[in-house]
C-alpha cells in the first residue's frame, strides 16, 4: 500500500520511521499541510496520512478519491478537520488514533495550570536577568479550589485524578454523565451554567462540534468568576478569542493557557520568528503576561509519538487487510461533528 503523509515534521518522520519498518508501506512524506491545491501530491497513493492542521474539506476529499486514494488516516484523535459526510459521499474511509496519551495533555493542561498561577514564566526571565523581586508573583493555593472541567472523556479524566490530588473541588460537564465515573473519582455533573459560575479554573476538553464551536465567548465568559482561569487544550474555536481578549482586558479573565488557537494553522508548528506576525488577534493574545500560549505541543510526548505512530499503522493495515476498521470514524448526526 502506499500512503501519502502531509504536514510531516522531523519527529513524525522519525517516529513512523522507527515503528514502519515491519509494516512495509511505501511512504512519502511531505512538510506542507493537505488541502485542495495541493492534493495532487497524493496522486498514485491508496490512503493519505494527515494531522491536526491538514484540511480535509469536501473537494479536496472529492480530487481525493478521483485519485484513488480510499483512506484518510488521522495521525490525532480530533477530527474536525475532515468533512466525514463528504467523505462516506466519496467512498473514503476516515480511522484516527483514539488516545495516544492521555497522560501528555493532561499534564499539559496541569503545566498551564501552575505555570500561570505561580507565574512561572515571568519568574524565569526575571532571575535570569538578576532580578530576585516577587513583586507580583503572587499565586493562589491549588488546594480547596474549585476546576470546572468541560468533557469527560480520557484526557479529562486523567486531568481529574490529578486535580483531585490537589485538593481541588471538581465540577464537569459532559452530555453523556458517567456517573459511576463520578462517584468513584468524588466529582460532581453540573450544568454548564453552574460550572462557569462556580469554578476558579476552567479547563476544555470536549470535541469541537457546531454544538461547541465558540461556547466560550461573551455570554459564558460574562457568568464567570472574576479572575477565573481559562485552558484550553481541546481545539481552537471552542474559544471566540476576540471574546477572551476582551475578558482579559477587562481583567475578569485572571489568567488563560491555550495550547490551541482557532487561527493556529498558519503559525503553528513553524518558525516565523524573522517574520513581522500578520495576525492581530494573535499578537494580541502574545502580549499579556497572564497568557501562555504553547503551539498545539500538549501531545508531544515520546510515549504519544511512538503510540500515535504503532497505531496509525495498524490502522493502515487493518485497511489493506481488508479487516474491520477499529478507530474508523463516522459522521455524528447528533453532535453536527464539524
Ligand atoms: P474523548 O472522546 O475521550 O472525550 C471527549 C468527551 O467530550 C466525551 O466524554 C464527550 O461526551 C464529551 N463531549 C462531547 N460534546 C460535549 C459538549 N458539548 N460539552 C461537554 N462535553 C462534551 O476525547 P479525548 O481523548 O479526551 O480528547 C478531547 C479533545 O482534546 C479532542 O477532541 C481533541 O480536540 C483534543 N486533543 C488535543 C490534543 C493536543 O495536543 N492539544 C491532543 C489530543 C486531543
Amino acid at each position: 500500500m502506499k500512503v501519502t503523509f502531509f504536514g510531516v515534521q522531523p519527529y513524525d518522520r522519525e517516529a513512523f520511521d522507527r515503528a514502519g519498518a515491519a509494516y512495509g508501506f511505501e511512504i512519502c512524506y511531505h512538510r506542507s499541510h493537505l488541502n485542495a491545491q495541493n492534493v495532487a501530491l497524493a496522486s498514485g497513493a491508496d490512503a493519505v496520512c494527515i494531522f491536526v492542521n491538514d484540511t480535509a474539506d469536501a473537494e479536496t476529499i472529492r480530487q481525493l478519491a478521483e485519485m484513488g486514494v480510499k483512506l484518510i488516516a488521522l495521525r490525532c484523535a480530533g477530527f474536525n478537520n475532515v468533512d466525514l459526510t463528504a467523505a462516506v459521499r466519496y467512498g473514503v474511509s476516515v480511522v484516527r488514533v483514539p488516545a495516544y496519551s492521555p497522560h501528555a495533555v493532561a499534564e499539559h493542561a496541569v503545566a498551564l495550570m501552575l505555570s500561570l498561577n505561580r507565574k512561572i514564566h515571568r519568574a524565569y526571565w526575571r532571575t535570569r536577568d538578576g532580578n530576585f523581586s516577587l513583586h507580583g508573583l503572587l499565586g493562589f493555593d491549588m488546594y480547596g479550589k474549585t476546576a470546572g472541567i468541560v468533557g469527560t472523556g480520557r484526557i479529562a479524566r486523567e486531568l481529574i485524578r490529578i486535580l483531585k490530588g490537589f485538593g481541588m473541588e471538581v465540577l464537569a460537564n459532559d452530555p453523556h454523565p458517567d456517573e459511576r465515573f463520578a462517584w468513584e473519582a468524588g466529582i460532581s455533573y453540573v450544568a454548564l451554567d453552574e460550572l462557569y459560575e462556580r469554578s476558579d479554573v476552567i479547563s476544555l476538553h470536549c470535541p469541537l462540534t457546531d454544538g461547541t464551536r465558540y461556547m466560550i465567548g461573551d455570554v459564558a465568559i460574562g457568568r464567570m468568576k472574576p479572575g477565573v482561569m481559562i485552558i484550553n487544550t481541546g481545539r481552537g474555536q471552542l474559544i471566540h478569542t476576540e471574546a477572551l481578549i476582551d475578558g482579559l482586558k477587562e481583567k475578569k479573565i485572571g489568567a488563560a493557557g491555550l495550547d490551541v488557537y482557532e487561527e493556529e494553522a498558519a503559525y503553528f508548528y513553524e518558525d516565523t520568528s524573522d517574520r513581522i506576525m500578520d495576525d492581530d488577534v494573535l499578537a494580541r493574545l502574545l502580549s499579556f503576561n497572564n497568557v501562555i500560549v504553547t503551539s498545539h505541543q500538549a501531545f508531544f510526548t515520546r510515549e504519544a509519538l511512538d503510540n500515535i505512530a504503532h497505531v496509525t499503522l495498524q490502522n493502515m493495515l487493518e485497511f489493506d487487510a481488508g479487516k474491520k476498521l477499529t478507530n474508523i470514524v463516522c459522521p455524528d448526526p447528533v453532535a453536527g461533528m464539524a
